[in-house]
């Protein structure tokens, strides 16, 4: 049988998993990451708090670890994340700091951290999370003290240091037509008029059977793919209430393949990423009380039936 990997890649695209480095000492984990899949994400290693831990000190063995996997295993790596408001380092956190320093803490970051992995990641996620629900800039450090111009900055200097990765901006709440995907429709938009460099817009995908599937998913992906973006499904997970049952499994798998064929629909959706691939290792029973089972595998590291189904909606295309 071809693997999920496999089959994405006849499409020209890739179905990919995140992982994180705790997971690194589960041999039997690794086998069907390393296999099943044809890219990967580091779900925390290159986040500002993993990377830059004291101000100016940079440490990125942990991306490093999770980069080595992927080029050993011939996956594609997307690189997630520089810029975000959440999991920052303590020092940055707590400082107060004027504009200027800021917007030079930033630069630093992010020319440092991208030229560390020059030419060996497929994207970055630049900016993550920017926006909030009702589509104005979410207020965190960056906007209250930069403006709206950081996240321009940032496309920039993520290009200066790496020319080749695919720039990204990536959030959640925004896989259908919305106020906040409005908010990126227009931002694009507003991006590519001034020659900012964006290559994409990642929909994070983190679903949940109680809300009900996003119907207008795949027109908002043709709309960025229109305004001349690559799109793709950046952090995919369907949870539900715990426990599972026939009925449950059977609607996710139906959700996963009908993401599937949506992003093999529209042809700059370049590839789907699953928030890790197994629930042994999901971040959402720690978030979100009584839910659970988002994954196509179970925590025994057994396909479910949204492996079979993303599987058949690839062999499909
Ligand atoms: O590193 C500490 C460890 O020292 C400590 O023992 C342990 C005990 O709780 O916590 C560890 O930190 C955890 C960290 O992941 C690393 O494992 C944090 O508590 C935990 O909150 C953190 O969760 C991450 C979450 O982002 C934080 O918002 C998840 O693993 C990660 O999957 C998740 O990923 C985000 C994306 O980056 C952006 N989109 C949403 C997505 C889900 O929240």
């Amino acid at each position: 049988d071809k693997t999920l990997g496999e089959l994405a890649a006849a499409s020209h695209r890739y179905l990919g998993s995140a992982t994180d480095n705790p997971e690194f000492s589960d041999a039997a984990y690794l086998k069907i990451l390393g296999s099943e899949f044809n890219s990967t994400t580091a779900g925390n290693a290159l986040k500002w708090y993993a990377t830059e831990p004291q101000q100016g000190v940079f440490d990125f063995t942990q991306g490093d670890q999770v980069l080595d996997f992927a080029r050993r295993h011939h996956m594609s790596f997307r690189a997630h994340t520089l810029v975000w408001h959440s999991q920052l380092p303590d020092w940055l956190n707590n400082g107060t700091f004027t504009a200027d320093q800021l917007r030079a803490i930033l630069k630093n970051h992010i020319l440092t951290e991208a030229r560390h992995y020059r030419g060996k990641v497929y994207s970055w996620d630049v900016v993550n999370e920017a926006f909030n629900e009702d589509g104005t800039y979410r207020d965190t450090i960056f906007y209250r003290t930069l403006g709206p111009g950081y996240i321009a900055d940032a496309l920039r200097w993520a290009r200066q240091a790496d020319p080749h990765a695919k720039l990204y901006l990536n959030d959640y709440n925004i896989e259908a037509v919305g106020p906040k995907s409005d908010a990126y429709y227009n931002l694009v938009k507003q991006l590519k008029a001034q020659g900012v460099p964006i290559d994409g817009v990642g929909f994070q995908g983190h679903l949940a059977l109680q809300y009900g599937y996003p119907d207008t998913l795949q027109q908002n992906l043709q709309r960025f793919a229109d305004l001349g973006v690559d799109v793709a499904i950046t952090e995919l997970d369907i949870r539900m209430y715990v426990p599972a049952d026939e009925a449950k499994l059977a609607t996710q798998a139906d959700w996963y393949a009908r993401v599937t064929k949506a992003c093999l629909a529209v042809r700059r959706c370049v590839g789907i990423t699953i928030w890790d691939y197994t629930d042994k290792y999901s971040w959402i029973p720690a978030f979100f009380e009584g839910e659970g089972a988002a994954l196509p595998y179970d925590e025994n590291l057994q396909p479910k039936p949204a492996y079979y189904a993303i599987r058949d909606a690839l062999r499909d295309a």
